[in-house]
């Protein structure tokens, strides 16, 4: 069992374990006695939430099941799950925990960020993607219909709880999803490497990652400017994302992103071929496909659409060298390849 203590405007500990055997002392304390409703994504229900009942005997629970998918990051559930937190009395000292990946997660943490404004939170990411990324940092999101992640606030969990034996049932591209953000922390920060990402159990790559994010947000937790850092591929990879139609996993669209983000790069800064070779390796170590099957201009006409577009330029994370990222702010007309 690991535990990292996370620092932000509130402080909270993430505790990681192959079982649920220190649930009891980690989050016990925080929810005991409360009334708790336990906002459950559908699979991750069918599948884990024995042992989660078992755990949780004795507390007054509601367990709520939200569908499977992005679509579920919808205003309709957002509304319908505080109006049944307010049917069943739920007070300011009462609470949710968010079982299942990001989409609940973003979802339940939205939800108990407002209601009453503000009730405790344990999160419970289910996801490789939820742990290493999602479940820390305190963003909070459900989607509207003029697009993903508009509505939102930043709150913090009081614990969150990652039991890897969950990991187990993950299907192939929700893993490959997951370790797209694990490939994004090696290139951010050279104490997650090659080796780790290629050998590394659950419970220490997550815990390593999550270090990583840790010290980012903690420096700023708001994005106000370092935290942009952990956006590395992102900016190509939302837009291959969304050409996809979101077909390909968030992680993998990342992994394009790098080596886009690579492919700028090597420009920027003179790489050399064993570098970029180096780093192609690390993109490549756990099978992601890096072929990107849309036409450039398409993908630089979707950058447009970017809520982090400002005026005519982009903050674009180029990558140095693995290890090592810098923001550069760059006019789109020059995204060439
Ligand atoms: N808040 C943040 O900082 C942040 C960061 C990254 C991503 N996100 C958000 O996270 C979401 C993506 O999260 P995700 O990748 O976890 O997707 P997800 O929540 O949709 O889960 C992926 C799939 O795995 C299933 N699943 C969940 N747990 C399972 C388990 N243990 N075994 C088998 N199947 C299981 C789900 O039913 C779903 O079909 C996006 O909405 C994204 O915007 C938020
Ligand atoms: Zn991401």
């Amino acid at each position: 069992m690991l535990k990292l203590d996370i620092k932000t405007s509130s402080n909270y500990t993430v505790t990681i374990d192959n079982s649920l055997n220190s649930f009891n002392e980690a989050v016990m304390p925080i929810i005991a006695g409360k009334k708790i409703a336990v906002i459950c994504d559908e699979n991750a229900k069918k599948l884990h939430i024995k042992g989660l009942k078992k755990a949780l005997k004795g507390q007054n629970c509601y367990f709520i099941t939200v569908k499977s998918g992005e679509n579920s990051k919808s205003s309709k559930n957002y509304i319908s799950l505080v109006e049944k937190l307010a049917s069943l009395s739920f007070t300011r000292s009462d609470c949710v925990i968010t079982f299942g990946g990001g989409v609940v997660g973003d979802l339940g943490a939205l939800v108990a960020s407002t209601y009453l404004r503000g009730i405790t939170l344990v999160a419970m990411p289910t996801t490789l993607l939820s742990a290493v990324d999602s479940s820390v940092g305190g963003k909070t999101a459900i989607n509207l219909k003029q697009g993903k992640n508009l509505l939102g606030t930043f709150y913090q969990p009081k614990a969150v709880y990652i039991n890897t034996e969950y990991l187990q049932t993950l299907p192939n591209r929700e893993l490959l999803s997951g370790y797209g953000e694990i490939i994004k922390y090696a290139f951010i920060d050279a104490s997650v490497n090659y080796y780790d990402v290629k050998y590394g159990n659950y419970e220490t790559l997550i815990y390593k990652c999550l270090k990583i994010k840790n010290a980012v947000v903690s420096k700023d937790e708001k994005e106000g400017g370092l935290r942009k850092i952990l956006n590395l591929g992102h900016t190509f990879g939302h837009a291959i994302e969304s050409l996809s139609s979101y077909s390909i996993s968030h992680g993998e669209c990342v992994v394009k992103g790098i080596k886009l983000a690579i492919e700028l790069s090597k420009s920027l800064y003179n790489l050399d071929a064993q570098k970029v070779e180096e780093m192609y390796n690390l993109l490549t170590v756990k099978g992601h496909n890096l072929d990107v099957d849309f036409k450039m201009e398409d993908v630089i006409k979707q950058i447009y659409n970017d809520k982090k577009r400002q005026k005519n330029s982009i903050s674009f994370i180029a990558v140095k060298d693995i290890g090592k990222v810098e923001i550069e702010n760059i006019l789109i007309e020059n995204l060439t390849f």
